[in-house]
C-alpha cells in the first residue's frame, strides 16, 4: 500500500495546526542511523535471545553475559549519529511548548539530537523534560540492592563477574537502567505519557511495530479523547487501521515532510 498524494500535506496541516502534539516513536525511527530493530527479519529478536539477555532472571543467572550485550549495544549506539527524523522531531519540540515525545528506544538518539539542535541551554533543558523513555536508557545504571540511578557512558568491564560496575554506596551490583521482559514501566513516566496522549490534539506514531503495551496503548488514549492519529512506517502495524492518516515510508523522509518549518 502506498502513502496517496494528499495525506502527507494533510497529517502536515493537521500536526503544525494543532496545540498538543504527542509523538509516540519505536526502533523503526533509528533504522535509519544504523541501529538494529527488534522484530524486523534481521531485528535484534531474530538475532538474540530475549530470555537470555533481557529479563531479571537472565541477569540473576549470568549478569556477565547480560553487560556485554548491553555494553555492546552502548558502544554501537555511541558510533551512530541522530537522523534526519530525529532532528525533525527535536526541532519540534523545542519550537511548541505543547509537544511530547514517548519513545520506547533505548539509544538515547532523541537526546542528542535535541542537543545538535537546541541553540541554548536553557531551552535544552525545557525540550529535555517533555521526552519520556518509557523503557528506559542504555545510557543510565540501576543498582540492584538500593536503587539509586546514575548516568555511564563509559565501557563497562565485562571479563568476569568480579569486574561487573558496583554501587559506591552499597556495593551491590548495578544493572543497565532499561525495563525487561516481565518488569513494570516507571509508573510516572507512564503517567505522564497517557496524560499527555489523552490530551494531544494529534499523536505520530513511528517506527513502532506497535505490538508491545503499555507503549501502543499511548496513540490509543488521544483517539479516545477524540484527537487524530498519524502514523509512519513502511510496514501496516495493528494501529494502521485505526490511523487518520497510515503513511508509508521511512521516518528519515516522512518526519521532516510533516515536521519542518
Ligand atoms: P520493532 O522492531 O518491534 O518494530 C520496528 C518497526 O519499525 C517495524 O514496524 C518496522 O516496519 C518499522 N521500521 C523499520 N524501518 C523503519 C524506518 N526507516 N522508518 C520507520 N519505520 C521503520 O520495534 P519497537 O516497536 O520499537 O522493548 O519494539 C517495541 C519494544 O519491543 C522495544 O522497545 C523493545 C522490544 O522488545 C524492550 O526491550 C522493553
Amino acid at each position: 500500500m502506498g502513502t496517496s498524494t494528499v495525506a502527507v500535506p494533510e497529517a502536515r496541516r493537521a500536526v503544525c495546526g494543532a496545540e498538543g502534539v504527542v509523538f509516540l516513536t519505536g526502533a523503526g525511527v533509528s533504522a535509519e542511523s544504523g541501529v538494529p530493530t527488534f522484530r524486523d527479519r534481521d531485528g535484534l529478536w531474530a538475532r538474540f535471545d530475549p530470555e537470555v539477555l533481557a529479563t531479571h532472571e537472565a541477569f540473576r543467572r549470568d549478569p556477565r553475559t547480560v553487560w556485554e550485550w548491553y555494553d555492546l549495544r552502548r558502544r554501537a549506539v555511541l558510533e551512530c549519529r541522530p537522523n534526519a527524523g530525529h532532528e525533525a522531531v527535536a526541532a519540534f519540540l523545542l519550537a511548541r511548548e505543547g509537544a511530547t515525545l514517548v519513545t520506547q528506544n533505548v539509544d538515547g538518539l532523541h537526546h542528542r539530537a535535541l542537543e545538535e539542535v537546541a541553540a541554548t541551554p536553557a531551552e535544552l533543558d525545557g525540550a529535555r523534560l517533555r521526552i519520556l523513555e518509557l523503557h528506559g536508557t542504555l545510557f543510565r545504571t540501576r543498582c540492584q540492592g538500593c536503587g539509586v540511578r546514575a548516568w555511564g557512558h563509559d565501557p563497562v568491564d565485562h571479563t568476569s563477574e568480579a569486574t561487573l560496575p558496583r554501587c559506591e554506596a552499597c556495593d551491590s551490583l548495578l544493572r543497565p537502567d532499561v525495563v525487561w521482559f516481565g518488569e513494570p514501566l516507571d509508573g510516572d513516566t507512564l503517567e505522564k505519557a497517557f496524560l499527555s496522549a489523552t490530551h494531544a490534539d494529534v499523536c505520530v506514531v513511528a517506527g513502532t511495530s506497535a505490538l508491545v503495551h503499555p507503549a501502543a496503548s499511548v496513540p490509543l488514549a488521544t483517539l479516545e479523547a477524540g484527537g487524530r492519529l498519524v502514523e509512519i512506517n513502511p510496514s501496516p502495524t495493528p494501529l494502521s487501521e485505526r490511523a487518520t492518516w497510515s503513511l508509508r515510508g521511512t521516518a528519515g523522509a516522512l518526519l521532516p515532510a510533516i515536521l519542518d518549518p
